[in-house]
């Protein structure tokens, strides 16, 4: 069984993460996309939001013969997925920026759990550009981001706001 956690603060998920998620699921048995819960962030939903509205999303995930499962967790990823019995972390890249942070996890995530590898997947160039953190500033500021996020998760986003 090839096992891997998908961590993130997933506030909220993005098509990007779909996107990253697609593109994981032939590589894998199961993937489990897991929530940090990391109350220092002041985040737009609570974990327990953010769990939800990725189950809600996931059946319309294709996913072939890959289980997809959400969990959330607190702490270290590099515990979280050995607790999981974890063989890799999935984390998405989409432009160089990226990499030197992805760079600095991935080998910090190893010295932790030296049997855990990350795999790092390209996301989809029509994505580079999107970020939880922009999606959520330019709808904050009016701005659309159809297209950007899965439209339940705007949807929820706009009742949030009491739009
Ligand atoms: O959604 P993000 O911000 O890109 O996700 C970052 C995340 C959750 C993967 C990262 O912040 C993380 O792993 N946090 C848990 C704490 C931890 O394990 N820190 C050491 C990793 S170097």
């Amino acid at each position: 069984m090839r096992r891997a956690i998908f961590p993130g603060s997933f506030d909220p998920l993005t098509n990007g993460h779909l996107d990253i998620i697609k593109r994981s699921s032939p590589l894998f048995d199961e993937i489990v996309i897991s929530v940090l819960n990391n109350p220092d962030k002041n985040p737009m939903f609570s974990v327990e939001e953010r769990v939800s509205m990725i189950e809600e999303i996931l059946p319309s995930i294709p996913h072939g013969d890959c289980n997809l499962a959400v969990d959330s967790f607190t702490g270290l990823t590099a515990e979280f997925a050995k607790s999981r019995d974890a063989t890799a972390i999935v984390r998405g890249i989409r432009a160089v920026s990226d990499y030197e942070y992805e760079l600095r996890m991935a080998l910090m995530n190893r010295k932790l759990e030296p049997t855990i590898e990350t795999v790092f997947l390209m996301a989809d160039e029509a994505y580079s550009y999107v970020s939880s953190t922009l999606m959520k500033q330019v709808f904050l500021l009016g701005g659309r981001v159809a297209g950007l996020i899965p439209e339940p998760i705007e949807k929820r986003m706009r009742e949030k706001l009491g739009r």
